[in-house]
């Protein structure tokens, strides 16, 4: 395994460990809000400092964005991305789903991923050009074409109104996709994308720590990702994710309705 795949694979599986030792006693944990409906516990910074502390012992010239603790050394040619618990909401409600995100990025560029579900010890990563693994073993995109044959998953801002575009794209998916799913991970759902467990994936309102491993994971399985508009920008992320080019473009044509 390429060394800085195995240090991020280390750092996440030791992050896995500190929340799964908090979810066993879930009743004294303290969460706070960022912002309404936005959560933040202590397991949070627990875990991204756990990681930060593998990363740096290991890269000491590298910088970090970590979602919990900000940017440092923004000019380092290496920066590690972190997303010291994805789905936090789930995990404060115990709904057994959640992940812990880790990528590095060379000229902005994800060059190594790695997402890892602790409960079910599920570790998805992969390295630019090398290919993407679940537990050691290769996995691609299930290769569906037709948005009635898919299952698509989204996911949407803590703060998003019925009156919003995501709102509305939402409902113009629902009559064409044959099923949807929101399940609190932008993690979790890239890889369950990239391993043909799901079939596409639209998203906007996220941040680089929730995707920047799982779009390096996506494309080497061999998923597609497009911008809903624009251009693609890692640091404001809006696209749609498909397991193959013409699912993509059924989807980029029904949520750009008003276009
Ligand atoms: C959240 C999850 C969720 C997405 C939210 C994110 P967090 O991350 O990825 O799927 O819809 O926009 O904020 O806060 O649990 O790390
Ligand atoms: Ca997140
Ligand atoms: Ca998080």
């Amino acid at each position: 395994m390429h060394p800085m795949l195995n240090t991020a694979v280390k750092a996440a599986r030791q992050a896995g460990s500190i929340i799964l030792r908090a979810a066993e006693d879930i009743d004294q944990l303290t969460v706070k809000n960022k912002s309404a409906n936005d959560f933040v516990s202590e397991v949070d910074v627990a875990s991204e400092e756990a990681i930060i502390n593998i990363l740096k012992t290991a890269y000491p010239t590298h910088g970090f964005l970590g979602e919990e603790s900000g940017f440092s050394d923004k000019d380092a040619d290496y920066i590690w991305i972190i997303d010291p618990l994805d789905g936090t909401t789930n995990f404060v409600h115990q709904l057994r789903s959640f992940s812990v995100s880790i990528a590095l990025l060379e000229n902005r560029q994800p060059v190594v991923g790695v997402v890892h579900d602790p409960l079910l010890d599920e570790c998805f990563y992969a390295t630019r050009t090398g290919g993407a693994f679940l537990n050691g073993e290769p996995i691609q995109t299930s290769g569906c074409e037709k948005l009635h044959n898919a299952m698509v998953v989204t996911g949407f801002s803590p703060s998003v109104t019925k009156e919003s575009i995501e709102a509305r794209r939402f409902l113009e998916m629902l009559g064409k996709a044959q099923t949807i799913r929101r399940l609190g991970s932008a993690a979790l759902n890239l890889c369950f994308l990239a391993c043909g467990r799901v079939d596409a994936y639209w998203a906007s309102s996220l941040n680089a720590w929730d995707i920047a491993a799982g779009t390096l994971i996506l494309s080497e399985a061999g998923g597609f990702l497009r911008p809903i508009e624009g251009e693609f920008d890692l640091f404001r992320p809006q696209f749609i994710a498909a397991s193959t080019d013409a699912l993509a473009s059924e989807i980029s044509e029904t949520i750009n309705f008003s276009n």
